[in-house]
């Protein structure tokens, strides 16, 4: 029988920031976890392999999404552009110290790496991108914001499974 595929995350409309184009990547996002979270196997070796050949294009698309997001700030002219900024740096730079870590021999976890995503990206879109994007959400401007979407890189993710 085929393992049934679980939601470590639901998207619900309270993590909507009103911005169609950022609430599709934010979607994205979710999948994301939830694909990582649907290879815990709580075999180490595996993944562990599983984890190596997904990280580099998960970092890539979490990038994208950031640079777009950094990119609407800046030319809507919305306060707190630094700080956002900032937290999105902060937040690479732990994933790849993560990344590191595992290189080098330390313990690996899919589950905790998993879970800490979770944490991240949901406090992240439900705090900061929220009431960040408050400004401009559901304007003609965002509204017309250069379409964007992940489909690619997101099958090609998605279809890295072992
Ligand atoms: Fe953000």
């Amino acid at each position: 029988m085929e393992k049934e595929y679980s939601e470590l995350v639901k998207w619900s409309d309270n993590l909507s920031c009103g911005i169609k184009l950022l609430d599709d990547q934010h979607k994205g996002l979710v999948a994301l976890v939830n694909e990582m979270f649907n290879h815990v196997t709580s075999d180490e070796t595996q993944e562990h392999e599983y984890f190596n050949k997904v990280i580099q294009e998960a970092i890539k698309y979490v990038k994208i999404h950031f640079a777009t997001e950094e990119k609407l700030m800046l030319a809507a002219k919305i306060p707190g552009y630094i700080r956002h900024k900032k937290a999105h740096g902060r937040f690479i730079l732990t994933v790849l110290d993560n990344v590191y870590d595992y290189k080098i021999g330390k313990r690996f976890n899919l589950y905790k790496f998993t879970k800490f995503l979770k944490d991240w990206i949901l406090s992240h879109i439900a705090l900061m991108d929220k009431q960040d994007f408050e400004p401009i959400k559901n304007t003609t401007r965002a509204k017309n914001s250069r379409k964007f979407t992940f489909s690619g890189l997101q099958k090609h993710l998605f279809s890295l499974s072992l």
